[in-house]
């Protein structure tokens, strides 16, 4: 991929930018702020590592939104993270008018552009972004998955002691308290979890998962997780920039898949070269389904309140 652009020089975004540098997954690399100095400098700091890490990538950072023209992937991780006793309505009423603006920007200077949502609430931002833009739906997705089965398989790995190399664990639903982490489809080299732990543990572990960004969040008082979002980013990234056509979550615009259409919500897709090139659909459970049914109508109601 030549250009990428991360809009939102906060943790998130910087830790994102440093990665997506190191990984040499673009040639050149914005980030976009609307404070001048912050973004120049975080963008020249990382540009100062080059040496030191090897990459040639290009870091340039400001306020100007035409730097970001041409850009063939958009990173949104721009507005306000969620401080403690900040409900999701406040978050979301909070970030809308900010990812609209950009949303414009990126409409006039990246027409061409993929779009990742990053910031929250990330389903209902999706969509939002998804109507605004009225692009396809392949080329305007979100995060959430990836980061929420990252900590999942965490959890396992601690709880296990099992190398975290041979754990997948799968996540589904809105990236809040109802989202569906799926035992079922998480495996140990193959092997279904449910073989090594028993039903309460796995219980333990999929409520732990369901509470994670909000654990981090307590823990560290003002601030959100950023570390796992941005190394969950750079994995979507790798899978656009190489055409690597991997299964991952993500937040998708669905057309019927799983009885849902016309809604922003994780699922697991094709991620390869031009975006979301399909959602994948898992025969579910009846208890599977009234899940994903519960989180959805939860993301329903969040998008339905923004008008
Ligand atoms: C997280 O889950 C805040 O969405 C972010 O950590």
């Amino acid at each position: 991929m030549e250009k990428i652009t991360v809009v939102g020089p906060g943790r998130v975004g910087e830790s994102t930018a440093q990665i997506l540098a190191k990984e040499e997954l673009c040639r050149e690399l914005v980030l976009l702020g609307r404070q001048e100095g912050v973004a120049r400098g975080i963008a020249l700091d990382i540009q100062e590592s080059a040496p030191l890490f090897g990459f040639d990538t290009r870091v340039t950072g400001g306020a100007d939104p035409a730097l970001m023209a041409g850009s063939d992937l958009v990173i949104i991780t721009a507005g306000a993270p969620r401080k403690p006793g900040m409900s999701r309505a406040d978050l979301r009423d909070a970030n809308l008018p900010v990812i609209t603006t950009i949303l414009d920007q990126v409409m006039h200077y990246a027409p061409q552009a993929m779009v990742l949502i990053v910031s929250n609430p990330v389903d209902v931002l999706t969509y939002h972004a998804w109507r605004h833009t009225g692009w396809a739906r392949q080329r305007v997705f979100g995060l959430s998955g990836v980061l929420d089965s990252a900590r999942m398989a965490s959890f396992i790995a601690l709880e296990t002691g099992f190398s975290v190399k041979d754990i997948t664990a799968l996540v589904i639903g809105g990236h809040g308290d109802t989202m569906v982490p799926l035992p079922r489809y998480t495996c140990i080299n193959g092997i279904p979890v449910t073989h090594f732990l028993p039903p309460d543990i796995i219980a333990r572990l999929v409520e732990h998962t369901r509470q994670g960004g909000a654990e981090i969040l307590a823990l560290k008082e003002n601030s959100s997780a950023y570390d796992s979002p941005a190394a969950a980013i750079a994995t979507m990234v790798d899978a656009l920039v190489h055409r690597r056509r991997r299964v991952l979550p993500c937040v998708a615009m669905l057309d019927g898949e799983y009885g849902q259409r016309d809604i922003a919500f994780g699922v697991p897709a094709i991620l390869g070269g031009t975006g979301v090139e399909k959602v994948v659909e898992l025969p579910l459970t009846e208890e599977e389904k009234e899940a994903v049914r519960r989180s959805a109508e939860q993301v329903r109601a969040s998008i339905g309140a923004t008008g």
